[in-house]
């Protein structure tokens, strides 16, 4: 299914590079994060061009629930045990900063793009916790304060409130802003060295090189594999239903999201690590909690999210390794990829134009600490069992025991692969191998893709990209 953003919003179509080309920056992806850093730049007087595999904003940016907020949940706290109360703080205030940033660009461009500034919720049962988390949020800049039996469906003892946040249809937004930049559609990058950039559509030779294609995709340097993992969520959007106005989000894992768009409220929730749905059934939670909360409700469309997370909770924003002066990154928005989109933006074009930049040093993807150590390890471990499991797990089903439009591990003609049966009767069958770096793949039921546990790449049914860090397409069997 379409989300309501690419429902109601159409951008034009872009040529694909055909032949070589010469520019000063090459952005690499066309979704918010990629059309920002462009901008940000060629408004700086910088050349510019973008290269994206698919279309402008084919990827997160048009899965997003579309939230402009320096609030990121229940993280307050937590960032400044981690980070420590100054780097805390300037986390904060770029993401605010960013907010404003969004204010004053659309203003002065005249766009229309459905913005409304909005309050931030976040709610909770655990009224100590939230007490705690609303102090922290203030200490680090934002206007929050704590609000009891707030109104918000299902219910909650407390939530923290924060003012002066925003919405908008990202899509709308993007197509006003990627108008007068230089994009090249459906020309995907395919190896990068030093400023030589190899395309499905001719070599590009760039000065620089900007890395903002959701999950950074060379391996080495940068290690990005072993300090990102990908989560998925999904959405509903609900008609017949209403919530009092704001942006919700539950504290905690397993807390649902809503905020309204024009008649309608959209409701998220159900995350869970990519590659780790195997059971599926996760629209049909969405819809049981979708009737208990609003019993009238009627479902218009659905569709999921997919965020990358960093070992600390911080996005990686600046250089991208110590040995590629001339490479930059912007990855590992989680949920927040709308704010930290415009916070990559302005940090990258102060390091590009050699202006200082108050904040990069919060964002900085060479940061090593303890925090981030232990997320590593973590990170690391969840690919060796990924990687295991190739070596381990018996297919329990054979291909011709699959149901019509169902898919799974099968032995078939001897071999282990991965089927899928269409409605037809006829069995697709690919190689579970993700071409990344080797884990298994698992087969999600409720959107029939082919998802990696390790570091979330995705395949659909017949096993065609559709976000990395997989660069190739599965090999069919
Ligand atoms: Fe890294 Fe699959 S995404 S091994």
């Amino acid at each position: 299914m379409k989300s309501i953003w690419s429902e109601t919003c159409d951008i034009p179509q872009r040529e694909p590079l055909r032949g070589d080309t010469e520019t000063e920056i090459a952005v690499i992806g066309a979704g918010m994060a990629g059309v920002l850093i462009a901008s940000a730049l060629q408004r700086a007087g910088r050349q510019v061009a973008v290269f994206e595999a698919k279309r402008i904003a084919s990827g997160q940016t048009r899965n997003t629930t579309a939230k402009i907020t320096a609030q990121h949940g229940l993280f307050a706290e937590r960032l400044i045990k981690t980070l420590g109360e100054e780097r805390a703080k300037k986390y904060a205030e770029a993401n605010l900063a960013a907010i404003e940033a969004y204010r004053k660009l659309i203003a002065e461009e005249n766009i229309d793009c459905d913005f409304s500034n909005e309050s931030a919720f976040v709610y909770g049962d655990d009224e100590s916790l939230l007490e705690n988390e609303a102090k922290a949020q203030a200490a680090m800049g934002l206007a929050t304060y704590l609000v009891s039996n707030p109104d918000v469906p299902g219910g909650a003892k407390a939530a923290v409130r924060a003012d002066g946040q925003a919405q908008f249809h990202p899509l709308k937004f993007l197509k006003a802003i990627s108008e007068p930049l230089t994009i090249y559609e459906n020309t995907p990058v395919i190896s990068v060295d030093g400023g030589e950039l190899q395309t499905g559509g001719g070599r590009v030779r760039a000065e620089k090189v900007v890395f903002a294609c959701h999950y950074p995709f060379i391996n080495f340097p940068g290690m990005y594999f072993a300090r990102i993992h990908q989560e998925r969520s999904y959405v509903l959007a609900l008609e017949n239903a209403s919530i009092p106005g704001g942006m919700w989000i539950g504290a905690g894992d397993g807390g649902y999201s809503f905020r309204k768009y024009g008649d309608l409220v959209l409701f998220g929730g159900e995350g869970h690590r990519t590659g780790e749905n195997s059971g599926g059934g996760k629209y049909d939670v969405m819809r049981k909690r979708a009737s208990e909360f609003f019993p009238n409700s009627r479902v218009r469309t659905y569709w999921s999210a997919q965020d990358c997370v960093t070992a600390d909770g911080v996005p990686y924003i600046g250089l991208y390794s110590d040995i590629t002066p001339n490479w930059y990154v912007a990855t590992g928005f989680q949920k927040w990829g709308m704010t930290t989109s415009m916070a990559s933006a302005m940090i990258l074009r102060d390091m590009i134009c050699e202006r200082e930049n108050p904040y990069a040093d919060a964002f900085d993807p060479g940061r090593f600490d303890l925090k981030t150590v232990a997320g590593t390890v973590s990170e690391s471990a969840q690919a060796v069992k990924g990687l295991t499991r190739t070596l381990l797990k018996i297919p329990k089903e054979k291909a011709d025991e699959l149901p019509r439009g169902h898919g799974g591990v099968v032995f078939l003609n001897g071999e282990k692969v991965g089927a899928y049966k269409d409605e037809s009767g006829e069995v697709h069958a690919v190689s579970v191998k993700c071409p990344h770096l080797g884990c298994q793949l698992e087969w999600n039921p409720d959107e029939k893709t082919w998802d990696c546990p390790c570091h979330g790449s995705r395949f659909d049914a017949y096993g065609e990209l559709i976000s990395g860090p997989a660069q190739e397409n599965l090999d069919r069997e």
